[in-house]
């Protein structure tokens, strides 16, 4: 089912469960994001061929996958999954949001996370959490305008481009 949602944006964003069809540019963002960026703290690309899979399990598991859409055009997408593995951690997820670079600074992460919360309320999430690279000011304050609020620093637990990252843990109580 789509929702459509009013924001800066001159056309209605519509947020939907991503297709195969949308997987192009879910593979796009993700290589922007591992070449140019700490968002993913990997520095060799998947191949497209790998997000056919990805999508097929986590739907197969239940777990979210949604894409927002302007006058046709996937402009983001957002997805959850297990905190950590084991059975204790069931109500707790992480989730990544993405936005294509054209449709930032536009409301489009934030409509996202909207629908993705909706989705966790109704799965018994109980908390979310965003790990975030502590350089990426950008997203950290996307979070706590969405209410999330950092629970620790984890320093230098990552390395990529040849120096230590630090991770910013942000946390969301939804009840
Ligand atoms: C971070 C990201 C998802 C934000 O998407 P977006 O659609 O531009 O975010 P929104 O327009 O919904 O922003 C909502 C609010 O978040 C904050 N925010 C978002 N991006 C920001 C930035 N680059 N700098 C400062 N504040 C920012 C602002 O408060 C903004 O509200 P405002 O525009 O009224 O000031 C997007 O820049 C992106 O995809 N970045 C690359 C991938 C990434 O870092 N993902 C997160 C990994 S943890």
């Amino acid at each position: 089912m789509a929702t459509a949602y009013a924001t800066e944006e001159a056309s209605p964003v519509t947020v939907r469960d991503c297709e195969p069809r949308d997987l192009d540019v879910v593979h796009a963002l993700h290589v922007d994001a591992v070449l140019h960026s700490t968002a993913i703290w990997q520095e060799e690309p998947h191949p497209r061929e790998y997000f056919d899979g990805w999508l097929a399990e986590r739907r197969a598991a239940g777990l979210p996958v949604l894409v927002a859409e302007v006058d046709g055009t996937v402009a983001g997408y957002v997805t959850y999954s297990a905190f950590r593995p084991h059975q204790g951690y069931r109500h707790t997820v992480e989730h990544s949001v993405y936005v294509v670079p054209a449709f930032r600074g536009r409301g489009i992460a934030t409509v996202l996370m909207d629908a993705l919360v909706a989705h966790a309320r109704a799965a018994d999430v109980h908390v979310v959490i965003a790990g975030i690279c502590s350089s990426n000011t950008g997203s950290i304050a996307l979070h706590e305008r969405l209410g999330f609020t950092t629970v620790g620093v984890l320093p230098e637990v990552g390395r990529k481009f040849d120096r230590w990252l630090d991770l910013t843990l942000m946390r969301l109580p939804l009840s």
